[in-house]
């Protein structure tokens, strides 16, 4: 789905659906050099990061293998509160391996910060993250993520993956959404 399939819900259109691709076309040469003569497994943190895991993988010219976790962050509202409840983990043993998680987006960062320490405390060789968005407030936790498609201002933003209640998710870029869209 396109920008104009939406008529008057969105708001702005911050990324394009062509700058997302370019982006990770980037991202995934610079991984595919990393990576060289490895075999990374991609975890995907469903069910946002799907449309940027799919796509990432496509454009990486390495073997990879896809492994996908659903978590659930306990808490009031919107706010995340770090306290994570694992409602879908992986089929694959990580002894060993190298690990990348690929998420949509970081905004308090709490979320991925335990799911990093979680998936380090099984034996695997690395774990690093690639996200495509980050929100300044990932600043403040200590998580060190090792691949960024675009740093954006603290909005909240809807489309490729990204939803609100559960809408969106197939829109081809990233924007925010007209008020009128949240009842206001
Ligand atoms: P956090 O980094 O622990 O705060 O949680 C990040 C998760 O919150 C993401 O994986 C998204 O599912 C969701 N999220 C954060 N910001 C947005 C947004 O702007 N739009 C839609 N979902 C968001
Ligand atoms: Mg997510």
């Amino acid at each position: 789905m396109e920008a104009r399939d939406l008529n008057d819900d969105l708001d702005q259109v911050l990324i394009t659906a062509e700058q997302i691709d370019s982006r990770l076309t980037e991202l995934a040469a610079q991984i595919d050099g990393e990576y060289e003569g490895k075999e990374p497994l991609l975890v995907g943190v469903l069910r946002g990061a799907a449309m940027v895991m799919a796509n990432l993988a496509l454009k990486m010219r390495s073997p990879i293998q896809m492994d996908w976790m659903a978590v659930s962050s306990y808490g009031s509202g919107t706010k995340s509160s770090g306290v994570v409840r694992i409602l879908k983990d992986l089929d694959t043993d990580l002894v060993g391996r190298d690990v990348i998680i690929v998420e949509d987006i970081i905004d308090s960062g709490l979320t991925l910060s335990w799911l990093k320490a979680n998936l380090e405390s099984r034996g695997p060789n690395s774990v690093k993250i690639v996200t495509l968005l980050r929100k300044p407030d990932a600043a403040k936790v200590k998580l060190d993520v090792d691949y960024v498609g675009f740093d954006l201002p603290n909005e909240f933003l809807v489309g490729y993956g990204l939803d609100y209640a559960e809408r969106y998710r197939n829109l081809d870029c990233i924007g925010t959404l007209a008020p009128h869209v949240y009842g206001g």
